[in-house]
């Protein structure tokens, strides 16, 4: 079985294809612009670009929709993240952050699947905004953002690494989980 992602982001495909490769199943990047809507949660923005592609796009297919959600900044940039990270990018959160002692912050994956109708994965990762830049992997808010548990940026982490305790890696998780189930 071949399964589009949906995506301009090489660095999500390159996660994907882990967890589906052991199924047999191959992920490859379509590069589709899709609206994302404005709206509050991400479910909302997921399940609008999923179900404005089925009308132009072959399924199966699936995309994600994450962001990163800060405490002390109540939940910015959150869904407007890939916005922030555009136009302030790191180095505008780490200022926004200056002086702010409560760092603690979650990245939040959800995942749309479409085979004819909609199915929504979730996962999530709670940790740290550090103070400066760290590693030179991954991409966004990688090298700012300390996993709970853990003392190195998802940026100094291998993707594998990363995988096993990112938002997108637990939600691929139980989307894998879950297709290995009806593929049968
Ligand atoms: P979208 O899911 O493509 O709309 O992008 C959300 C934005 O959140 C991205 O542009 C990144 O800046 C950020 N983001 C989402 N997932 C990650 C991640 O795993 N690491 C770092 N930044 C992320």
């Amino acid at each position: 079985m071949r399964l589009a992602f949906i995506t301009s982001n090489p660095g999500k495909v390159e996660e994907a294809r882990k967890y589906f490769e052991p199924l047999g199943v191959e992920v490859y990047q379509l590069r589709v612009e899709y609206p994302e809507i404005q709206a509050d949660t991400l479910e909302e923005v997921a399940e609008y670009g999923v179900r404005w592609l089925s009308e132009r796009v072959e399924g199966p297919f699936f995309l994600d929709d994450s962001g990163l959600f800060i405490d002390a900044l109540n939940g910015f940039p959150g869904v407007y993240s890939a916005y922030v990270y555009k136009t302030l990018g790191v180095d505008g959160i780490l200022k926004l952050m200056e002086g702010v002692e409560n760092r603690s912050a979650h990245f939040r994956s959800v995942i749309a699947y479409w085979d004819g109708e909609v199915h929504l994965f979730r996962g999530r990762v709670d940790g740290d905004i550090i103070h400066e830049r760290r590693g030179s992997g991954g991409f966004g808010f990688d090298p700012i953002f300390v996993p709970r548990g853990f003392n190195r940026t998802f940026a100094e982490m291998t993707t594998e690494e990363k995988n096993t305790i990112s938002h997108r890696g637990r939600a691929l998780r139980a989307f894998a989980e879950w297709l290995k189930e009806n593929l049968k």
